[in-house]
């Protein structure tokens, strides 16, 4: 039981170690927000209101920041995020058709997650592999050239399986 305390606790903690670290920064608060979001995996209320004590600054105005870009999230996220580019080359190229099909496969719609807390779609800017466009990613992998209904259920697929 005591133990299962301290491993609750250690997020705050890692938090609270990253705000020591980047308070000086000169515009800290984003860097903060990301690294709270890689701990936690995204960034809930509670986890506002312990930047906001911490440094002292009016949770409204990081809920403002949170709510303003499209890369934090309040809503806690999938094991799997599959960013879908939504860049110049890749919209050309088809990337609205692999959102509504990722759409389909998946049954949730862009930025929601699967009730299995597997996936979460997400939209991204271009991720610098235009050449294969319309491209995913997932993780550390890019899949691109990607047409048919098959290939995305088989990625999918894969996915599932790992797990
Ligand atoms: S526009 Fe999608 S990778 Fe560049």
């Amino acid at each position: 039981m005591a133990q299962d305390k301290v491993k609750q606790k250690k997020p705050f903690e890692r938090l609270r170690t990253v705000i020591e670290e980047k308070r000086n920064l000169q515009n800290p608060l984003i860097e903060i927000l990301r690294q709270a979001q890689e701990i936690f995996g995204y960034l809930p209320v509670e986890v506002q209101e312990f930047i906001s004590r911490e440094m002292n600054i009016p949770v409204s105005k990081i809920y403002g920041v949170v709510t303003f870009y499209n890369f934090f999230t309040m809503k806690p996220r999938g094991k799997y995020t599959i960013n879908v580019c939504l860049g110049t080359a890749c919209f050309v190229k088809g990337a609205a058709r692999i959102v509504a099909l990722l759409e389909d496969i998946l049954e949730i719609k862009m930025g929601e997650t699967t009730p299995d807390k597997l996936f979460t779609l997400s939209a991204v800017r271009c991720v610098g592999a235009c050449s294969l466009a319309p491209v995913f990613v997932i993780g550390d992998d890019t899949f691109g050239r990607l047409e048919s209904r098959s290939q995305i259920m088989e990625i999918v697929q894969r996915f599932k399986e790992a797990n």
